[in-house]
């Protein structure tokens, strides 16, 4: 169930029925995301749970830390966890609840525009494990998902593109008018784009095949992150989506006989949207090689998520490695001029 501001009051009512109740945060969300969403629910007895923020706490030391928390303030099955906080909170908090005592409920408030969304919407929760992203989770959906937008009014502006690129994409598998999602985003678009994903999801829960389609633009995108993910140079998940659309849509053009103008059209989006990254010594083979891990992938081969027009997106297309290659080389190519892009 997707809850929007004017639904506070539903909100307050379940987190009430609720024996006891902990709100998880980060170091960010502690700071500027905790005292609005007191003065919005003016929820008071609960404990706190404040984990360090960012891509590199997301493992199972730190659900560790929160069960042990849990345990230490004597939470039961009728507690509720509140995950205050980007994909990573929710995704965390959401595998540490649904775990505990074989199951507690938890309600997720997003707080970035990626996390509202995608990752707070549609029931994957999890852990990086082994430098592998979400190796480890259960698909356990939340009880709400609350989403507000006044959250969005403190979020840099490199983590709003970064939930931008999450919703041109539906621009290419569902509705083309995500091709005009501007910074700031309307609550209305906000609220489409989840439609957007619910509508799939809810066909689809575990993606056993639809909802690979949300998946357009991430089999080169998550590789770039994985890939990324300990050096300085880190890429936030949607930068890395925005960019592996590029090959995606080479790709298409081969497999899938999409029109090169579409190219044309994104790589022009994408300049006017999105940052320069230096890929320059991207390590080609060693993003093959973490493709191969994709979850999405089996028996050796690596499939991507393709389009044969914007809308009609096709899943599990395996794709030859010499054309993975050259769709890289494609991008490379494409970032090569840094003085091109800002224009
Ligand atoms: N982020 C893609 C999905 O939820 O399936």
């Amino acid at each position: 169930m997707v809850l929007y501001s004017g639904d506070v009051g539903q909100l307050s009512q379940m987190i009430d029925s609720h024996s006891r109740i902990f709100v998880l945060v980060d170091g960010n969300t502690i700071n500027f995301c905790l005292p609005l969403f007191f003065e919005k629910t003016r929820i008071s007895n609960f404990t706190l749970i404040e984990i360090p923020s960012g891509e590199n706490c997301k493992n199972l030391d730190t659900v560790q830390k929160i069960w042990s928390q849990l345990v230490e303030n004597h939470a039961d099955r009728n507690s509720l966890l509140i995950n205050l906080g980007g994909g990573v909170v929710s995704d965390m908090g959401g595998f540490a609840a649904s775990c505990y005592q074989r199951g507690i409920g938890f309600i997720n408030v997003p707080t970035t525009l990626l996390s509202m969304v995608d990752a707070a919407v549609g029931g994957k929760t999890g852990v990086d494990f082994q430098g592998l992203k979400n190796q480890i989770g259960l698909f356990s959906n939340p009880l709400a998902v609350y989403v507000d937008t006044d959250f969005l009014l403190t979020l840099p502006v490199r983590e709003q593109k970064s939930g931008l690129a999450e919703m041109i994409k539906y621009g290419f598998i569902s509705d083309k008018s995500f091709f005009d999602v501007q910074l700031p985003v309307s609550q209305e678009f906000v609220k489409r784009a989840i439609d957007a994903k619910e509508k799939i999801t809810q066909k689809d829960p575990n993606e056993a095949g639809l909802r690979k389609v949300l998946n357009f633009g991430h089999t080169v995108g998550h590789a770039i992150e994985t890939y990324l993910l300990d050096s300085q140079n880190y890429m936030l998940h949607g930068e890395a989506v925005a960019i592996g659309i590029i090959p995606a849509l080479w790709l298409s053009e081969k497999y899938c006989g999409l029109d090169t103008k579409w190219a044309g059209f994104y790589k022009t989006l994408y300049k006017d949207k999105f940052d320069y990254f230096n890929l320059k010594d991207l390590n080609l083979n060693a993003l093959i090689e973490i493709m191969r891990h994709d979850k999405k992938n089996a028996d050796g081969k690596i499939r991507f998520v393709l389009v044969s027009e914007p809308e009609k997106p096709h899943y599990d297309i395996v794709v030859e490695e010499c054309d993975i290659i050259e769709s890289l080389n494609y991008l490379v190519d494409f970032l090569g001029d840094e003085s091109s892009f800002g224009k």
